[in-house]
C-alpha cells in the first residue's frame, strides 16, 4: 500500500523533469482527494480547515480515559517545489497512514484519537511564506495575513483557496482545531549524512532556523547598444554582486548556508541593460545567532553594492522562523523507537524546513527521517530505498502507540 500509494502520488503534477505540485493547483487538489478517499477507506474522519489542512482521524479505543482528549498527531505536506520528488512531505503523509493502517489493523486501538495531518503549503513554492497552513493552525501565521498573500501568478491565497482547486467537496471545514497532545514527522532526510553513516533511521535533534528576503533592486534601463559602460547602473550587474556575497556570508558565518534561487529580470530581453531585479535570499543554520551575522552581512554587503553601482537595493524580510529544538520526551520516544529497529540510528540536526516547525508551538514536537539516496532532494530523481520507507513506518507507528500510552497536559 505505501508503495503503491506513493507512485500513484508521484503521477500528479508529472513533468519531464519530476513533479510540480503548487498549492491550490488542479495537480495538488488531486493529491489532497487522494489523500482524504484513502483516508476514509482506510476508516478514518476526514475533516479539513480553512487554511487548507487537511486531517485523518483514527478513534481511539472506545471507554479509554482519553479517548475524547487530544490526538496524538502524524503528518507532512503533498505540495512540491517545482520540478520537486516523490517523497518529500508525501511520504510523511502516506506513511502516516500506513502507520494508522497497521495499528488499526493490530485491533489493539490506542487509548488516544490518532491523526495524520496532510499540511497545506509546505514549500512556499506558489506563495512567499513557507509552512503556511501549519503556521496558521498553530496561530503563527493569523489566517487573515495567509489570506491576503498574493501567489507568483498573482491570485491570492483566498482567492485560490475558493477556486476550483482549493478546498475539497464533501470535507466537513472546521475551524479552531486544537493542538495535538504531541506530534511526531516522518521524512526524508533530504542531505548525506544518514547514507554516510550507514544509518537507517535519523533522530532529529533540532530544525534549522530560517529566514527568507525579497531583494528589489532598481538601476536604470536603456539601449544596450548606446548606453555607454561608465554611464550605467545595470540592476542584474549589482544583483549579481548581491548573490556571491550571499554566498560568501554563509562562508565566512561559517555552518549557515545561504540560496539566492529566484531571480527575476525586467524587462529581460538581450537588447536593454536590465532596469530592475527582483531576488529572493533562503537563508540557514541551526544557530540563530549565524543567521543574523550572516543576514547583517548581507545588507552591509547589498547596500555597499547600491551605493557603488549607483543603484536602488531595498531588502525587505519575509520570513523568519527560529530554529526549533525538538521536544525532550517526544525525542525520547522517537530514540527508542528507532534504536529498536536499527542499532544506527543517529542524531541528525535538519537543515530544511518542516511543518513539525510551527506544530512544534503549540505541543511536543519530534521528526523521524529516513536516507535520501545520494543526499538527493527538492530534484526529479529524489529517491529512498524501499525498505529504509517501510522501516521508517514501522518506527512511526511504534512512536504513535507510545505517545499514545504516556500522559500529556490535553
Ligand atoms: C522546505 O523543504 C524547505 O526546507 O524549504
Ligand atoms: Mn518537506
Ligand atoms: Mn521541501
Amino acid at each position: 500500500m505505501l508503495h503503491d500509494r506513493l507512485a500513484e502520488l508521484a503521477t500528479l503534477g508529472a513533468t519531464d523533469e519530476g513533479i510540480d505540485r503548487a498549492l491550490f493547483t488542479p495537480a495538488e487538489r488531486a493529491a489532497r482527494e487522494r489523500f482524504a478517499a484513502w483516508a476514509r477507506s482506510d476508516g478514518l474522519e476526514v475533516e479539513q480547515d480553512r487554511a487548507g489542512n487537511v486531517f485523518a482521524r483514527l478513534a481511539a479505543l472506545p471507554g479509554a480515559a482519553t479517548a475524547g482528549a487530544a490526538p496524538v498527531q502524524c503528518g507532512s505536506h503533498l505540495d512540491t517545489v517545482r520540478n520537486g520528488g516523490a517523497y518529500d512531505g508525501a511520504y510523511g503523509v502516506v506513511g502516516g497512514l500506513e502507520a494508522l493502517r497497521t495499528i488499526a489493523a493490530s485491533g489493539e486501538l490506542p487509548p488516544r484519537p490518532l491523526e495524520v495531518v496532510a499540511w497545506a503549503g509546505e514549500e512556499g513554492s506558489r506563495f512567499p511564506l513557507g509552512c503556511l497552513g501549519s503556521a496558521v493552525y498553530a496561530g503563527l501565521t493569523p489566517y487573515e495575513e495567509a489570506a491576503a498573500l498574493i501567489g507568483d501568478d498573482g491570485e491570492s491565497f483566498a482567492s485560490a483557496l475558493r477556486g476550483p482547486s482549493g478546498l475539497l467537496d464533501g470535507v466537513p471545514v472546521r475551524d479552531g482545531f486544537p493542538p495535538p497532545a504531541a506530534y511526531v514527522e516522518l521524512h526524508i532526510e533530504q542531505g548525506p549524512v544518514m547514507e554516510r553513516e550507514g544509518a537507517r533511521l535519523g533522530i532529529v535533534s533540532a530544525i534549522a532556523g530560517q529566514r527568507r528576503f525579497r531583494v528589489t533592486i532598481d538601476g536604470t534601463a536603456g539601449h544596450a547598444g548606446t548606453v555607454p559602460m561608465n554611464g550605467r547602473a545595470d540592476a542584474l550587474c549589482a544583483a549579481s554582486e548581491i548573490v556571491l556575497a550571499v554566498e560568501r556570508a554563509a562562508l565566512e558565518t561559517g555552518d549557515t548556508v545561504a540560496t539566492a534561487g529566484h531571480l527575476v529580470v525586467e524587462p529581460n530581453q538581450t537588447n536593454i541593460v536590465p532596469g530592475r531585479v527582483v531576488l529572493r535570499i533562503d537563508l540557514r543554520s541551526v544557530d540563530d545567532g549565524r543567521v543574523e551575522a550572516a543576514e547583517r552581512r548581507i545588507r552591509t554587503s547589498a547596500a555597499e553594492t547600491a551605493a557603488c553601482r549607483g543603484v536602488r537595493a531595498v531588502m525587505e524580510t519575509i520570513e523568519v522562523r527560529a530554529s526549533v529544538p525538538m521536544e525532550t520526551r517526544m525525542r525520547s520516544l522517537v530514540r527508542t523507537a528507532c534504536l529498536e529497529r536499527d542499532a544506527q540510528a543517529i542524531t541528525i540536526a535538519s537543515g530544511a524546513g518542516h511543518d513539525a516547525m510551527c506544530v512544534a508551538h503549540v505541543a511536543p514536537a519530534a521528526m523521524i527521517f529516513v536516507p535520501s539516496i545520494g543526499g538527493r532532494s527538492h530534484v526529479g530523481d529524489e529517491r529512498t530505498a524501499p525498505a529504509d520507507l517501510e522501516l521508517g513506518v514501522d518506527a512511526l507507528a511504534a512512536t504513535l502507540r507510545a505517545a499514545a500510552q504516556a500522559a500529556w497536559p490535553t
